[in-house]
């Protein structure tokens, strides 16, 4: 583990349209600041950049039922997901929007060398038209019945029931939602992106990918190898990115489709993340630098834009790197549903927050990933997985070893006696708890580190209770003082191991035990002797019936 790897953070960029909801949280943005907090911790250079999605039909459509411009939505959901990620410590180098000047640039900047590679080219294509309200009806804007699942409030560009991409005209029974009629097929022109020129080489990548879960990489090789049909990347919207000047020829009225604009951000950001810093070259690190690596953090609804497309778009590019893992995750379901913004299903991040301490709430979340499968999430488990693990594993743990060496040793870390067989043997455990951690956590499988973890507690609560210090102080303090400093060094490095996770929490339990923060990874401080404890106080508070 060298100190000096280049990890970009890549973090799904949510859709400005509406409250973001804990599968939301759990998907992307929590798993995301786990990873970047443990490489920061390993003295990797991490570069975690998104921003609010502020294009596309999700948008306006919203605006539309509301009766005010994009904007207005715009402008009142960013600020919200501002606030969220603050409450929650989401760690972010740079969170942005796609609505900025530079991200204009690069797209625009991405746009041409394609073109210019010959990957992007114009085409007629036959496109639902709304012959009542005159006006061509892109993605969002058409509904109907999916050809997968049957589901009758599919829409154009997806199913929220079984979360499968569509094209509007795969829709059964197909209606416009201005004004309810069955749409026509009308030409008009669009820019289409040449997918069917990357099949071979996009496949070959796909198959060569090492580690990477197999439901991603499954999915992606599966539709990769249905065919890549060319996509068109321009819509008739007044809401969106410009065409590039010079490509006005298709007439007012079109703009870049937000797939192949937003994906673009995790570029624009880093720019503007150098921007900032007053080194506009320093995003080359993260991209340029074949060694360098990047991860990319979504749902899996967004599969195919990751794995698929955006590779796509950066291989006709060029001199750009691929991304080195894509750990989608699977969904949330609320009682076996999937959650969805738009149909109001699973409540949103900012209900919890006001709710719940924030370290609490990410432990129930880390604790249940759903990496490998769907993995349903109630309130009461919520409530259950912190009171009956956050609570009375660590929590609980955390207090009775502190307390009883403040109350004995006067408020100071004991200098302990010679370590005994089951001392070194706790300390081993948390060493190896830590370096497994470390390796789980790499392969981005946070839910497996985040156990490991727990059961390092569980074992120091096991030699508690069979080293039973508070007897023993009785009649040999000197074993007592050993116990207890070796008590303290393991809680020191569980502390360390939860800094990912519950970075709150754990920056205060390192306050108490007077340590200071270091960059050294995920390894056991060394609790100095003699050295006084902070100021002592719960980590958590249990939660009663009321609280969620
Ligand atoms: N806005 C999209 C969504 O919420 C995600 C975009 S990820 C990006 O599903 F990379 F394309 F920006
Ligand atoms: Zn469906």
């Amino acid at each position: 583990m060298s100190g000096s790897r280049h990890i970009l953070v890549a973090v799904a960029w949510p859709y400005a349209s509406g409250s973001r909801h804990l599968g939301h949280l759990s998907g992307a943005y929590l798993p995301a600041d786990i990873f970047a907090r443990y490489h920061r911790l390993a003295g990797n250079q991490v570069l975690m950049v998104s921003g609010s999605d502020v294009h596309g039909t999700p948008i306006t459509v919203r605006a539309d039922q509301e009766g005010v411009e994009p904007a207005v939505i715009v402008d009142r959901y960013h600020q919200e997901f501002l606030s969220n990620w603050k409450s929650l410590g989401i760690s972010w180098d740079l969170y942005t929007t796609t609505g900025t000047d530079n991200h204009r640039e690069v797209t625009w900047d991405v746009f041409r060398r394609l073109h210019e590679h010959g990957y992007i080219v114009a085409k007629s294509t036959p496109q639902f038209y709304d012959a009542e309200a005159e006006r061509f009806l892109p993605d969002r804007y058409v509904e109907g019945t999916c050809p997968f699942c049957g589901y009758t409030g599919a829409r154009g560009d997806q199913c929220d029931d079984c979360g499968r991409q569509l094209d509007p005209e795969d829709l059964i029974d197909p209606r416009s939602r201005f004004s309810g009629t069955t749409p026509v097929m009308r030409e008009t022109e669009h820019y289409f992106l040449r997918l069917s020129a990357f099949e071979e080489r996009l496949l070959a990548w796909l198959e060569s990918r090492q580690g990477w879960r197999k439901h991603v990489q499954n999915m992606a090789i599966g539709f990769t190898k249905d065919g890549l049909h060319d996509r068109a990347i321009t819509r008739d919207l007044t809401w969106g990115i410009p065409l590039p000047p010079e490509f006005s020829d298709l007439g007012e009225g079109k703009r870049i489709y937000v797939w192949f604009e937003a994906v673009i951000g995790y570029l624009s950001a880093a720019k503007e993340w150098a921007q900032r810093t007053g080194d506009p070259q320093a995003w080359q690190a993260w991209w340029e630098d074949p060694e360098a690596e990047s991860y990319y953090f979504i749902g899996k609804d967004n599969v195919v834009f990751h794995a698929v497309i955006w590779p796509c778009q950066l291989m006709g590019y060029e001199g750009l790197n691929l991304p080195t893992d894509v750990p989608a995750n699977q969904y949330v379901t609320f009682k076996g549903e999937k959650g969805s913004a738009s149909r109001g299903i699973g409540r949103s991040i900012t209900w919890y927050t006001e709710r719940l301490e924030p370290d609490a709430l990410r432990y129930a979340l880390a604790a249940s990933l759903p990496e490998q499968n769907d993995t349903d999430l109630s309130d009461d488990e919520i409530v259950r997985r912190i009171n009956e693990e956050l609570v009375a594993t660590w929590g609980n743990l955390v207090n009775r070893v502190l307390n009883l060496t403040a109350r004995s040793f006067d408020g100071m870390v004991p200098t302990p006696g010679t370590l005994a067989a089951e001392d070194r043997e706790l300390l081993d455990t948390i060493d190896r708890t830590l370096s497994d951690e470390a390796d789980l956590i790499e392969h981005v499988e946070l839910r497996s580190g985040l156990r490991t973890v727990m059961q390092g507690a569980q074992a120091v609560n096991a030699y508690l209770n069979a080293q039973e210090p508070w007897k023993v102080i009785k009649q040999d303090r000197q074993r007592a003082a050993t116990i207890l400093w070796t008590a303290l060094s393991a809680i020191a490095g569980l502390g360390v191991g939860f800094l990912p996770y519950l970075p709150f929490t754990s920056a205060r339990l390192h306050d108490m035990l007077g340590l200071k923060a270091g960059k050294g990874g995920l390894r056991r401080p060394d609790v100095p002797e003699g050295a006084r404890l902070g100021e002592i106080g719960p980590l958590f508070t249990k939660l009663d019936d009321t609280a969620l």
